[in-house]
């Protein structure tokens, strides 16, 4: 299906669409993609309605994760998203083979997102998760500058490499003054199957100590398990048993979080507050 092509206008802010949630990380690997579908399938357990928009053009892997139950549909310029046990999505994997590569410069990159932001008709949505590509570059800023966000989630793992690459993140949503609505730590322990006690395989504290720093809250703490890997793997939901396992109640925790703290962040807009006054500080560069 060809993307429809047409002029670089951000994404008109749309009354149908309550809050544009980034979920970002500076790094690869941290888990952006495992969260923005498990966090949008915990949504959906809660009851608001959630989308996802994949926006890695050159790695898009939610739609392997979160597999259709409705194809995404094109009509002159408006495009309808895919349907994906009741989450809509859209994303390049429906533009391209799966196993070819998208290969694209950049400023094509930006236009296929340009396009993802401004001609799909989401409908009436609660929630939309972005789910950034890795890094900080020309993608994410123009997803910063055009995609009306209301606050970036930021994705670290414990380790200090994992939150060296996190902090250079926030310092970009700082830059662009997208608020921060908190931090998820992934990967945050392994428990043990037969002891339940939790071992901290890659050190203890990180999104904590993360969290303080930037004056951010730490929405939750994601356990490193394996059928949190199977369930992406196979396209299939944690949220399908009930009742819930640790790993889904780990992600439903975290979504009623980022619930609680985007109603604050509203309320404290509201009032006429800035997002500097309410929980960040100035990163130093
Ligand atoms: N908490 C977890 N427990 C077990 N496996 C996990 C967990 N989080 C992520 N993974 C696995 O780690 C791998 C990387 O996760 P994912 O693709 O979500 O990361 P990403 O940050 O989106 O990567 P990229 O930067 O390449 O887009 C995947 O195989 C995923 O299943
Ligand atoms: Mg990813």
């Amino acid at each position: 299906m060809p993307i429809p092509m047409f002029d670089n206008v951000p994404m008109p802010s749309s009354p149908s669409i309550q809050h544009v949630i980034a979920i970002a990380a500076g790094k690869g690997g941290v888990g952006k993609s495992t969260l923005a579908v498990n966090l949008a399938l915990a949504l959906k357990k809660l009851g608001y309605k959630a989308g996802i928009l994949d926006a890695d053009i050159y790695g898009p892997s939610i739609r392997k994760m979160l597999p259709e139950d409705r194809l995404p549909t094109q009509q002159e310029r408006e495009i309808t998203p895919a349907l994906c046990q009741g989450i809509q999505m859209i994303s390049m994997a429906y533009f391209r083979p799966e196993n070819e590569a998208a290969v694209v410069r950049a400023p094509i990159a930006n236009q296929v997102i340009s396009q993802f932001l401004q001609s799909v008709s989401w409908g009436q949505l609660d929630y939309l998760l972005i789910d950034f590509p890795p890094g900080t570059g020309d993608i994410q800023l123009t997803l910063s500058q055009q995609a009306n966000l209301t606050g970036a989630v930021v994705i670290t793992t414990p380790q200090e490499i994992s939150l060296l690459d996190v902090r250079k993140a926030v310092h970009m949503f700082n830059q662009v003054k997208i608020p921060l609505i908190g931090i998820i730590e992934n990967m945050s322990y392994y428990e043990d199957p037969y002891s339940q006690e939790k071992r901290f395989i890659f050190g203890e504290g990180g999104g904590k100590k993360l969290a303080l720093e930037i004056g951010a809250p730490l929405l939750g703490s994601i356990p490193l398990h394996p059928e949190i890997c199977r369930s992406g793997d196979e396209g299939s939901s944690l949220f399908s048993k009930t009742p819930l396992s640790s790993s889904a109640q780990a992600f439903q925790h975290a979504a009623s979080q980022l619930v609680d703290h985007v109603e604050a962040l509203k309320e404290n807009t509201k009032k006429g507050l800035s997002h500097f006054e309410l929980n960040w500080k100035e990163m130093a560069t």
